[in-house]
């Protein structure tokens, strides 16, 4: 089938859309990204010229442009993975993450609606449930309870995206996941911020305490959730994806500085974020019980995978510091 990816230049929805091509099945896929700071051309590197692949630069909240797209393509899957998705962004500048994640979800929505698409996947995250306690783990029927702009604009593009099956019966699904990692992660987020400012000798800022938990799981890990749930999900359902992998960020700190042979005194605990969430964990139990989906990737071993990927792929995240990263960092961090 004809599966249309939104924000497939990103991190994620590369890995996706690399997936979905090597799986051999017949599924065309057509990336439609408007190529923000996140988005690089270089994640799809090589697909391109394939009869089976299409990218088109465009703007999700422009209905005219997504019209475009889908009566060329007629595409019969959406996996809409298009957002700003960086938390500590969305407490600078809210804006751009209610345009695209409200706006741009709601364009989306009606003009798969119009165009008779016959499954439609909402992306979305844990933090759509807020903050846990000590113990417990998230699972569909937790309360959403988002703290940021960030996790409060995915929980209402989640609500709107459900609200299509109620009304229209579009065979929406959601999938909400934890923490990914891997390979091509924007060096914002915190393994890849660490794994590059430990390789070029700069402070490692670890807010708080650095006992925030987070709950890990590989990118490869993801994409395969997704594509069940696309495939076999019930429309109308929520599914949660995650690995079981929680830990604390200063774990996570430590044992990358131990990876890259290096001592433990750049590590800086800097001031708090606002309304930092203290610790998520998914339930995953629903995904594994009706799609038998079961993450591969061990957390450790996966996660020197990925500092190797990023020792030998220098010019990939020298490249993707463009002017606005550099105007972000010295802004949230004070610093260079
Ligand atoms: P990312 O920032 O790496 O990629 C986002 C992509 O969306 C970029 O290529 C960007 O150019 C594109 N985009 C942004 N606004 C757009 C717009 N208006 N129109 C078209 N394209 C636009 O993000 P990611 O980490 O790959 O996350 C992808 C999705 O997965 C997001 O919806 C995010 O909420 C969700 N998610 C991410 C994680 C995680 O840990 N990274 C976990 C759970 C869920
Ligand atoms: O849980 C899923 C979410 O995971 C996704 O929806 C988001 O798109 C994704 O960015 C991620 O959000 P987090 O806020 O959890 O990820 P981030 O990498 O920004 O931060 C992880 C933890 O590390 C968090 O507790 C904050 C902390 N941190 C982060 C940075 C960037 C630091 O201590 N220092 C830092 O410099």
């Amino acid at each position: 089938m004809t599966i249309l990816v939104t924000g497939g230049a990103g991190f994620i929805g590369s890995h996706l859309t690399r997936h979905l091509l090597a799986l051999g099945r017949g599924h065309r896929v057509v990336v439609v990204d408007a190529l923000t700071y996140a988005g690089n051309l270089e994640n799809l590197e090589g697909l391109e010229g394939r009869a089976d692949y299409r990218f088109v630069r465009a703007d999700i909240a422009e209905r005219p442009a997504m019209e475009r797209v889908f009566a060329e393509e007629r595409p019969e899957g959406v996996v809409h993975l298009a957002a700003e998705s960086h938390v500590d962004r969305s407490s600078l500048d809210s804006g751009p993450f209610v345009r695209t994640h409200v706006l741009g979800t709601q364009v989306l929505l009606d003009v798969a609606r119009g165009a008779g698409v016959s499954r439609f996947l909402q992306v979305s995250t844990d933090e759509v449930y807020g903050s846990l306690g000590p113990t417990g783990s998230f699972t569909e029927e937790s309360p959403l309870a988002p703290s940021s702009p960030y996790s409060a604009s995915k929980a209402a593009a989640d609500l709107l995206a459900l609200s299509y099956w109620e009304t229209f019966r579009l065979p929406v699904l959601v999938t909400r996941s934890s923490n990914n990692y891997g390979p091509r992660q924007f060096p914002e987020k915190l393994i890849p911020l660490m794994i590059v400012n430990a390789l070029e000798g700069r402070p490692l800022p670890v807010y708080g305490d650095g006992r925030n938990v987070r709950d890990w799981i590989h990118v490869e890990d993801h994409s395969r959730a997704i594509l069940e749930v696309l495939e076999r999900g019930r429309p109308g359902e929520v599914y949660n994806v995650g690995a079981s992998s929680e830990r604390a960020n200063i774990e996570i700190v430590r044992f990358l500085l131990r990876v890259l042979d290096r001592d433990e005194s750049s590590i800086q605990f800097v001031k708090d974020r606002p309304g930092h969430d203290r610790r998520y964990a998914i339930d995953a139990g629903k995904l594994r019980r009706e799609l038998g989906w079961e993450p591969v990737r061990r957390f450790e071993e996966a996660l020197r995978d990925t500092v190797r990927w990023y020792l030998e792929n220098r010019g990939w995240w020298e490249g993707v510091r463009s002017g606005d990263y550099l105007l972000y960092y010295q802004r949230q961090y004070g610093e260079r």
